[in-house]
């Protein structure tokens, strides 16, 4: 089992945005210690030191384009005057200062409300989207469980897209022929593999996902509320598969809304609010004030 350790000051200074759950070295010792809280889970036998992912200072904007939707009046006037509807562009940070260290061994939560920054945190990692600043570093073959669209194409079929997205994570042809059987069979969908993947289900597309995403080994695995899409069946199947992929990858990071599946999969939990880190702690306490924060409580 992972066991509390105290965070240096040096990954305090490393880590500004992580709120009052962290050790601050920068801040006056008034009142007695200011260590306020820990943040760092090694798991027995792995080396505790070893950042699999940093991210440090990372800040997303998204730039969205408009047309404005002109009254009809101001349509016509636009007409007779010869001249076009203004195109507006918004600008929007959807992540700002993220500061996290994910060590060997953490599995780790992302929790928020809707809009927080989840998924978009989980896609910098992924490398699907480039941060507008910051610097992202990771160590070893990430395996995104992410979204149709995330190393999927839906025009082609469940077996072409196993080579894809086996690809995509840096495996052979050879390999992912190979492992083809597996992942077939651990999905019961072997007679849609030439299917194109857009006449699947949204829950046989999580069970391939998922199928592929695991039979690969990978080091770092990345889980987008895959594991609420599927039936009751596909749910407690992947909750043993991913329990024997934990054992064997590097870090785990699961973005979830089902505060079940977090506190039984992850150690630690960080909570994401417009797109800033608020919290980042161990999960039975992040949860708690989470819960109490989003329900008045
Ligand atoms: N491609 C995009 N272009 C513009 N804005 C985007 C894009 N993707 C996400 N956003 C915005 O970024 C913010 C964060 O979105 P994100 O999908 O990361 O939230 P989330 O925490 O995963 O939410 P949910 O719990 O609903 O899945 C939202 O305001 C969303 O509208
Ligand atoms: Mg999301």
């Amino acid at each position: 089992m992972p066991t509390s350790n105290l965070q240096t000051n040096a990954d305090a200074a490393d880590s500004p945005a992580r709120g009052d759950v962290r050790i601050d070295a920068r801040e006056p010792k008034l009142h007695g210690p200011v260590v306020r809280h820990i943040a760092e889970f090694p798991a027995a036998g792995r080396s505790r030191d070893e950042a699999v992912v940093r991210l440090q200072n990372i800040g997303l904007k998204f730039t969205s384009y408009h047309d404005s939707h002109p009254s009809l009046k101001r349509a016509l006037l636009n007409l007779v005057l010869r001249r076009s509807a203004p195109a507006t562009n918004k600008t929007f940070w959807a992540l700002q200062g993220i500061d996290l260290t994910i060590r060997q061994g953490e599995r780790v939560a992302l929790v928020g409300t809707n809009g927080a920054g989840k998924s978009t945190l989980l896609k910098v990692i992924a490398r699907i989207y480039e941060p507008t600043v910051g610097r992202l570093t990771t160590r070893g073959r990430i395996a995104p469980m992410i979204e149709m669209g995330a190393g999927f194409h839906p025009e082609l079929t469940g077996r072409r897209n196993i080579q894809l997205n086996g690809a995509l994570m840096g495996m052979s042809r050879a390999e992912m022929t190979a492992r083809e059987p597996a992942i077939w069979d651990w999905t019961g969908l072997a007679e849609f593999a030439d299917l194109p993947l857009k006449y699947y289900s949204s829950g046989m597309f999580q069970r391939l996902a998922f199928a592929i995403a695991t039979e690969v080994e990978p080091e770092i695995l990345l889980v987008d509320e895959s594991l609420n899409a599927g039936d009751a069946s596909f749910v407690d199947k992947a909750k043993r598969r991913i329990l024997d992929v934990f054992d064997k990858a590097k870090a785990v990071i699961v973005v979830s809304h089902d505060l079940g599946i977090v506190s039984e999969l992850c150690t630690r939990t960080v909570w994401l609010d417009h797109g800033r880190i608020v919290a980042d702690g161990p999960t039975p306490e992040i949860l708690d004030r989470y819960v109490r924060a989003v329900t008045g409580g």
